[in-house]
C-alpha cells in the first residue's frame, strides 16, 4: 500500500507534470488525462488523510515533531510520537509476532534493544526473514556521517544493534562512512571530513564487528575506485527527479548540486552488486538496513527507485532516538555538547553531566518526591537506563520504586553513572587495541565470507 507521503509525493510530481504540459501547449488529450490523474490523486488523499492536498505542505508539515536527517524535534517531553510516525512514513511497527519470529529463526533471545521497543518499526523485515529461512543469505547496510572525532552515545545504538544482528545471523556487513555529506553539510574540509571517517571506523570497529565480514568504507576512497558501485549512484540519478528530492528532503533551488545528488549515494550501498568483491556481481542478495528513523526519507528514496532499476527494495529496521541530556524534546547531537556523552568522556565528564543536565521527572523536593513519586515516562536517566541496562527485572524494579518514591532522583541517576561509566572505560579500551593496520584491513575492498 502506497504510504500517506508516497501519495504526498506524487500528487506534487503530477501537479508539476500538469503545469509542464500546459506551458508546453500539449495535445488537448493528453493535459486532460495527467489533469485526470491529479483529480483522482487528490480524492485519494483526501481519503487517506482526512484534508485537502496543498501544494509544497506535506503530510504532518503541522504537527509538533519534525523528523527527518538534520532536525528531530517535538513539544512533547516523552519524546517524538513514534505510532504517528509509523502512519505518517508509512512503515511497519515491530509487533510481538516479529520480536518472537525474530528469536525463532535466530534461535537467539532477542536483543533489548528488540524487546523493548527501542527498534519500533520496520519496513519488509518479514521477507528477509522468509528468504533466510530458505538458506538464502542477506547482507546488513548501515553508516555514519563523520563531521567530529566524537561521536556520541546514541551513535552506538544502530551500531551495537548491527553487531548483534551479525553475530546472530552470521551475515556480512558494509558501513558507509560519508565524508562526501559532510563535506556538503558543514563547514569542514574534505581532508578532515577524510579523516573523521577513519576516526569514527575506530569507535566503530570497537563494537566488535567481525572482520571477516565486515567491509567498512569511505565514499571518497570507494566512489573513485569502484565502477559497480559509481554505476549503481549514477543510475539511482538517473531515475530520481529534482521534484522528487524537493519532496522527499526539502531541498530549495539554493541548495548545491552536490546536496540534490547526495541522497543516490546512500542509496546505492543497499543494493548488492554495489559490491561486486563481496558479491561477486549478483544483483538479488537482500539487504537489511538498521538505523534511527532520520534515515529513513533516504531509503524510502531507495525502495521507491529500485524496481525501476530491476533491484530488490531493501529491508528497514528503525530505532528510536537516544535523547538528549536536556529531555526527549530532542535527540542527543553531536553539534550541542552538553546535550550528549561523548565516547571519550571521562568517568568525572559522565557523571558531572548526568548529575547537572540529565532532565529530571523528579519531584522539586524529597518530602513531595517520597509523597508522589517521579514520572519515569520523562525522566533521561530512566531513559537511558532503558537503552543499556540489561538486566528486564532489575529495570522494571527501577521503574516501579522512582514511580513510588522510594527511589529518588540523586540514587536513580548514580544508578545510571554506574552504568554508563565502565561501558563507556570499556569501549575507550576496545578502541585503544584498534590499529591502523587494522582500520586498513576493515576499509580495504575484499571478498568477504559469505554463505551463499
Ligand atoms: P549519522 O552519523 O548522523 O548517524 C549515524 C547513525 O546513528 C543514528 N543516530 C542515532 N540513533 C539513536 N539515537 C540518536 N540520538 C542518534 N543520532 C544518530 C543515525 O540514524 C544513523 O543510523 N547519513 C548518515 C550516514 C549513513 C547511514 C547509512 C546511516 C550513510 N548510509 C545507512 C544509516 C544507514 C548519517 O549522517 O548518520
Amino acid at each position: 500500500m502506497m504510504s500517506v507521503m508516497e501519495l504526498y509525493q506524487k500528487l506534487e510530481t503530477q501537479a508539476v507534470q500538469v503545469k509542464a504540459l500546459e506551458t508546453a501547449k500539449a495535445d488537448k488529450t493528453e493535459i486532460d488525462a495527467a489533469v485526470q490523474l491529479l483529480q483522482k490523486l487528490k480524492v485519494d488523499y483526501k481519503q487517506v488523510t482526512g484534508e485537502d492536498y496543498k501544494a509544497g505542505c506535506p503530510p504532518g508539515a503541522d504537527d509538533e515533531d519534525t523528523v527527518d536527517p538534520w532536525n528531530v524535534s517535538t513539544s512533547n517531553a516523552k519524546g517524538v510520537d513514534y505510532e504517528k510516525l509509523i502512519v505518517r512514513f508509512g512503515s511497519s511497527k515491530i509487533d510481538k509476532e516479529l520480536v518472537d519470529r525474530v528469536e525463532k529463526v535466530s534461535g537467539q533471545k532477542p536483543h533489548r534493544f528488540l524487546r523493548r521497543g527501542i527498534f519500533f518499526s520496520h519496513r519488509d523485515v518479514h521477507q528477509v526473514l522468509d528468504a533466510y529461512e530458505k538458506d538464502k543469505c542477506f547482507y546488513l547496510y548501515t553508516g555514519r556521517g563523520p563531521s567530529s572525532e566524537a561521536m556520541h552515545v546514541g551513535h552506538l545504538i544502530p551500531f551495537i544493534f548491527t553487531k548483534w544482528l551479525q553475530d546472530v545471523f552470521d551475515i556480512p556487513l558494509v558501513i558507509q562512512m560519508t565524508d562526501d555529506e559532510k563535506y556538503l553539510w558543514k563547514d569542514l574540509t574534505l581532508e578532515e571530513c577524510h579523516h573523521y571517517a577513519a576516526e569514527n571506523a575506530k569507535d566503530i570497529i570497537a563494537c566488535g564487528f567481525d572482520v571477516n565480514k565486515t567491509f567498512i568504507f569511505s565514499d571518497l576512497d570507494y566512489m573513485g575506485s569502484s565502477r559497480d558501485f559509481y554505476s549503481n549512484v549514477v543510475k539511482i540519478q538517473k531515475h530520481v527527479t529534482f521534484n522528487q528530492v524537493k519532496g522527499i528532503f526539502g531541498f530549495s533551488d539554493s541548495d548545491s548540486i552536490g546536496k540534490i545528488s547526495f541522497p543516490a549515494i546512500q542509496a546505492a550501498p543497499s543494493f548488492s552488486n554495489s559490491f561486486p568483491q563481496i558479491f561477486r556481481g549478483r544483483t538479488d542478495v537482500p539487504c537489511l538496513i538498521p538505523c534511527a528513523i532520520d534515515q529513513d526519507p533516504y531509503f524510502r528514496m531507495t525502495r521507491d527507485v529500485a524496481p525501476r532499476i530491476g533491484y530488490p527494495k531493501p529491508a528497514l529496521l528503525h530505532s528510536t532516538f537516544f535523547p538528549a541530556l536536556q529531555g526527549a524534546q530532542t535527540k542527543m547531537s553531536a553539534s550541542d555538547p552538553n546535550s550528549s556523552i561523548f565516547l571519550t568522556d571521562t568517568p568525572k565528564q559522565i557523571k558531572d553531566k548526568v548529575n547537572c543536565h540529565a532532565f529530571s521527572g523528579g519531584k522539586d523536593t524529597v518530602e513531595e518526591h517520597r509523597k508522589h513519586g517521579g514520572n519515569p515516562d520523562i525522566d533521561v536517566s530512566f531513559m537511558y537506563l532503558t537503552f543499556f541496562l540489561e538486566d528486564d527485572e532489575q529495570l522494571e524494579k527501577i521503574r516501579q520504586d522512582y514511580t513510588s518514591g522510594a527511589l529518588l532522583t540523586g540514587e536513580l541517576k548514580k544508578i545510571l553513572i554506574e552504568t554508563l561509566q565502565p561501558m563507556i572505560a570499556e569501549h575507550q579500551e576496545k578502541r585503544k587495541q584498534v590499529t591502523d593496520e587494522m582500520v586498513k584491513q576493515f576499509m580495504t575492498p575484499r571478498p568477504l565470507k559469505v554463505n551463499f
